[in-house]
């Protein structure tokens, strides 16, 4: 198959091809001769600016036509034409593809070549696909047919340099003019640390008997306050918490932090950094110890160095403390390492029995 130029002395043979063939999806069905004339005289075939060629197969038979024109912009445009008896044997991708040989080769300033139908022309759809052209838009009722009186989609298919040469078909990016979501760069920061007598490190599942022993000695004193206490868990579930702990803290999720003493490798008590905004970024310590343990400054010491932690190794901006109005032991370990009272939320939540409404506490520190 070939494309093969037409010229002006084949005007009868063009008329002819015209008029002998409907064009359903075109302006005029059936063109009259005096139109075609008209078009002809006018440049509308050939110029500066249009070339026409013929469609032959390999049998030299003139299956079609294609007029190319705005050759002088960066982005021409063409009409492919097939004769009704040739439609359906592939010539229309085929003919397309030499379509764009030929716009490509005329100079390297040819950036792209695009063409657009009606959206019911699936002969013409599936043949601009066939060549490499992408869907590039399309436009519901912007095709007025003014032999139906009706309006159908139009839609638009473009292949550029690059695709034609390289013989990708890249795919328009739809989502370009949506907000990019923004990836909060989390830093690197060690899972364990120490103080003067504490290890403090993420947990691991095998903490399970240590952390179920001190929840079920300290239910008591833990119960008034920490919802988890309220029914004492079994050491299964406390293994699931666990497990989810570790979890969450490989994924930065939360950061819960285990507390051992150095000198006996005593499980000591939880705390952590919860309800994480790392684009802050912000933390908020949470802590219970196990109440043999109690009135050592153990808690201090470790909310101390969860503090500092956070705001040399994570970035902090800010570090809160949230806890019951009432609870005087961890007000005491706030103030102590020297975070200030924000504000107190009144009736903020339900005491852990549910029987009375609770005020709470906001201490932070910031940077
Ligand atoms: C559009 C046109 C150029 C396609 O050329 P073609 O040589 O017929 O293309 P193909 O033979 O490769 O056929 C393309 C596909 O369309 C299908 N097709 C052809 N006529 C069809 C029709 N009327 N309705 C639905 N599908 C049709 C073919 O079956 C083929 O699909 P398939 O291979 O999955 O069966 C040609 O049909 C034509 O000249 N039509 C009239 C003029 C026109 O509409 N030009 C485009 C103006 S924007």
């Amino acid at each position: 198959m070939r494309l093969q130029e037409w010229t002006m002395a084949e005007q009868e043979e063009l008329i002819h091809f015209l008029m002998t063939n409907t064009w359903p999806y075109h302006g005029h069905t059936n063109p009259a001769r005096h139109l075609i004339e008209k078009t002809i005289e006018e440049g509308g075939y050939q110029s500066d600016e249009v070339k026409t060629f013929w469609v032959e197969n390999e049998q030299n038979e003139k299956v079609g036509i294609v007029k190319l024109y705005d050759l002088h912009d960066e982005i021409p445009m063409f009409d492919l034409r097939i004769a009704e008896i040739y439609r359906g044997h592939g010539y229309g991708p085929i003919a397309l593809k030499q379509i764009a040989d030929y716009v490509f080769g005329l100079s390297e300033r040819k950036i792209r070549l695009e063409g657009h139908t009606r959206g019911d022309n699936l002969a013409m759809r599936k043949t601009f696909e066939r060549a490499g052209f992408v869907k590039e838009a399309h436009l519901r009722k912007a095709w007025f047919s003014p032999k139906e009186n009706a309006y159908y989609d139009a839609v638009t298919y473009g292949i550029t340099r690059e695709d034609y040469k390289g013989g990708t078909t890249t795919p328009v990016v739809w989502e370009d003019g949506q907000r990019e979501k923004k990836s909060t760069s989390i830093p690197d920061f060690p899972d364990a640390f120490e103080t003067e007598r504490l290890i403090i490190r993420a947990p691991k599942v095998e903490d399970a008997l240590d952390v179920w022993t001190a929840v079920k000695n300290s239910q008591n004193a833990l119960k008034e306050w920490l919802p988890f206490a309220k029914a004492l868990p079994c050491l299964e579930e406390t293994e699931e918490n666990l497990r989810q702990s570790v979890a969450d803290f490989i994924t930065r999720k939360d950061l819960r932090l285990l507390l051992f003493s150095k000198e006996t490798g005593e499980f000591i008590g939880s705390s952590g950094l919860h309800r994480i905004n790392w684009a802050v970024p912000k933390f908020e310590i949470g802590y219970w110890i196990d109440q043999s343990k109690e009135g050592k400054g153990y808690m201090t010491e470790a909310v101390q160095a969860i503090t500092n932690f956070a705001f040399t190794q994570l970035g902090a901006n800010r570090v809160e403390i949230r806890c019951d109005e009432e609870n005087v032991k961890s007000r005491s370990v706030a103030e102590r390492v020297g975070f200030e009272l924000e504000g107190i939320l009144r009736q903020d939540s339900l005491s852990v029995d549910e029987k009375s409404l609770r005020n709470t506490c906001i201490y932070a520190k910031i940077k």
